[in-house]
């Protein structure tokens, strides 16, 4: 088989069992396990290059003053309770635990008529909700190269991806 990277917690394993030491930092542990990697904003290239093409009118996950759009929900509103329908939404949700629980609902209000959602994601393509809504459900644009996120100092330690719900979008704008 071809060569690759067996990676364990505090170190790489080569093929041809060397033992690389890593050090904490080259996985941004502050990026993928802090509390506020929450509130981690879409960069502004990312959002206007999608803006341009989709004109999005809600932003239902955000606070007033990282919102996308001047229609958003709060963790106040819960914005995995309330209707989308009819909008161009903008999705990037909080990750962690409950990401799955977004995905559905950006596939479940993309249903409803005159709806287009646009998700940014990290690219887990081993996870449920990968494979029950992203890979039957959305177009998938992977993002070559990996993003700072508004608010971070370094890149993100994973890669990223836009989907959208419905596959057939491009019908709806
Ligand atoms: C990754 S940030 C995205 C911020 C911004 N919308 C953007 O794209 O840059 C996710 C946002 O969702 C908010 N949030 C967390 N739980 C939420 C909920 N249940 N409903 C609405 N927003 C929520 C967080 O406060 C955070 O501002």
């Amino acid at each position: 088989m071809g060569c690759g990277f067996v990676l364990k917690a505090a170190h790489i394993k080569t093929l041809d069992n060397r033992e690389i030491p890593i050090k904490p930092d080259r996985f941004n542990r502050d990026v993928m396990f802090s509390s506020k990697s929450e509130e981690w904003a879409t960069p502004d290239h990312v959002f206007k290059a999608l803006d341009e093409e989709f004109r999005f009118t809600l932003d239902p996950c955000a606070t007033p003053e990282n919102a996308k759009c001047d229609k958003f929900f709060t963790k106040a509103d819960n914005g995995l309770i309330q209707d989308w329908g009819g909008e161009r939404v903008f999705m990037n949700p909080p990750y962690g635990a409950k990401v799955g629980r977004w995905v559905r609902k950006a596939v479940n209000e993309s249903l409803k008529p005159g709806t287009v959602v646009v998700c940014l994601l990290y690219s887990k393509t081993g996870t449920r909700w990968f494979h029950n809504y992203c890979s039957p459900h959305g177009m998938i644009w992977f993002i070559k190269g990996r993003l700072t996120f508004g608010g971070a100092e370094h890149p993100a330690p994973y890669d990223s991806m836009i989907v959208i719900f419905p596959k057939d979008w491009k019908d709806r704008l």
